[in-house]
């Protein structure tokens, strides 16, 4: 059974009717420029094919009633009690249930008229693996109270409502790249966006190459500390660099050659850190002209170097990332592979020739296996449309 028809079926079973609607919002992968949202870079992800899905119907009663799937849970909440992130009876709200929440707020914050809903949901993209789980429940349910208000925002305004309830309700300070292509993504295509002005265009897939996410099994942890450590540093770069670059306001207006002359005035760290954003900045913008030429490899190249430097300089990376990448990077057919998204767990993106993807998939599950004792899961992911609703 479908993942829809499941959310569907568990509906009717705690409401007593089939649900009006069913929203789907995937997750991601980013191929190139990664942690560079939050510093005005350039990102390249793509929407894939594991999604949140909700059924959903609106409903006269005082409050909205939430069944996550996944948590075997149900929460109940009213937009007065949304400041105070409790439940209508007081008690505080479930982790899961801060990203729905969050959205309301959000929403309302922003004006737009959000009707209480009762719904049930669930989602195949794995939480914590670094392919935007969050982001997908937040657009799923940003896209469910749209349709239930009755109003349309654009795609990408939708999305900075969502990054709001992250950063703001939920109290994670992510860039927005996630939810853009949560909202945004389209099928067969990767998503180029400019952080800095949000636009964006699609550019086609490598014709002949498949996206593998190879999952290392280990989930990501300490992540919120850590990812604002990084966020941290790059701002101090941007107050040091201002003394001899005046008008840079993000790590996006420095050059390579510019931070290369300067960089000796940064302690250790922080040289480290911007070094990776600064040059990421730079492969990102590289790698558009690459793709544009069809030049597969050069793509894949700057991939394998990414890796490198979130694992050097950046330090987010983890030994089984670096295992799962060196096997997928040493494979026939592979042109490139990196870990994906924030880093310190979850999963490698490779690049891989299609006519030699299963012999791929094999071979590094059993090398990765073989290195570290786990088990991963490994996926030829297709890029998917982004956020909205789906016919029940
Ligand atoms: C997480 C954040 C994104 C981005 C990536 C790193 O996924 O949510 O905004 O910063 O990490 O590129």
């Amino acid at each position: 059974m479908s993942l829809r028809q499941k959310v569907a079926e568990i509906f009717q079973e705690c409401f007593g009717c089939a649900p009006d609607h069913i929203a789907r919002a995937p997750g991601r992968v980013n191929l190139l420029g990664e942690h560079v949202d939050y510093n005005d870079g350039f990102v390249l992800p793509a929407a894939i094919d594991h999604a949140t899905y909700i059924a959903f119907s609106k409903t006269s009663a005082p409050h909205s009633a939430l069944y996550s799937v996944d948590f075997a849970e149900a929460a109940f909440f009213s937009p007065t009690e949304l400041p105070a992130k409790t439940q209508s009876d007081g008690s505080p709200l479930p982790d899961w249930a801060r990203y729905p929440a969050g959205v309301i707020w959000s929403l309302q914050e922003a004006g737009q008229s959000t009707p209480n809903m009762q719904a049930a949901f669930a989602s195949d993209v794995p939480r914590g693996a670094g392919l935007s789980s969050s982001a997908s429940v937040e657009m799923a349910f940003a896209i469910a109270w749209q349709t239930l208000g009755g109003w349309t925002l654009p795609p990408m305004q939708l999305a900075l409502l969502a990054q709001k309830a992250e950063n703001q309700y939920v109290g994670v300070n992510c860039g927005i790249m996630d939810q853009f292509a949560s909202a945004c993504g389209e099928k067969d295509r990767l998503m180029l966006l400019d952080c800095r002005s949000l636009e964006y265009r699609s550019l086609p897939l490598p014709k002949d190459a498949a996206i593998v996410i190879a999952d290392t099994s280990v989930r990501r942890s300490l992540t919120a500390s850590a990812y604002n450590d990084r966020r941290a540093a790059c701002e101090e770069a941007v107050r040091l660099l201002k003394h001899d670059l005046p008008d840079i306001k993000a790590l996006r207006d420095v050059s390579v050659d510019e931070f290369n002359q300067l960089a000796y005035k940064l302690p250790d760290e922080v040289q480290k850190r911007a070094r990776h954003v600064v040059e990421e900045i730079e492969r990102t913008t590289r790698a558009i002209s690459l793709l544009q030429s069809g030049d597969v490899a050069g793509f894949g190249r700057l991939m394998n170097e990414c890796h490198a430097s979130l694992r050097d300089l950046y330090e987010v990376s983890i030994p089984e990332l670096n295992i799962m990448a060196s096997a997928a990077q040493s494979l026939d057919g592979c042109y490139g592979a990196r870990l994906t998204g924030a880093g310190f767990g979850g999963c490698v993106a490779s690049l891989v020739a299609r006519d030699q993807v299963s012999a791929f998939v094999k071979n590094l599950a059993a090398e990765y296996e073989s290195e570290t004792r786990r088990h991963p899961e490994i996926y030829i992911c297709e890029a998917s449309s982004g956020a909205g609703i789906i016919s029940p």
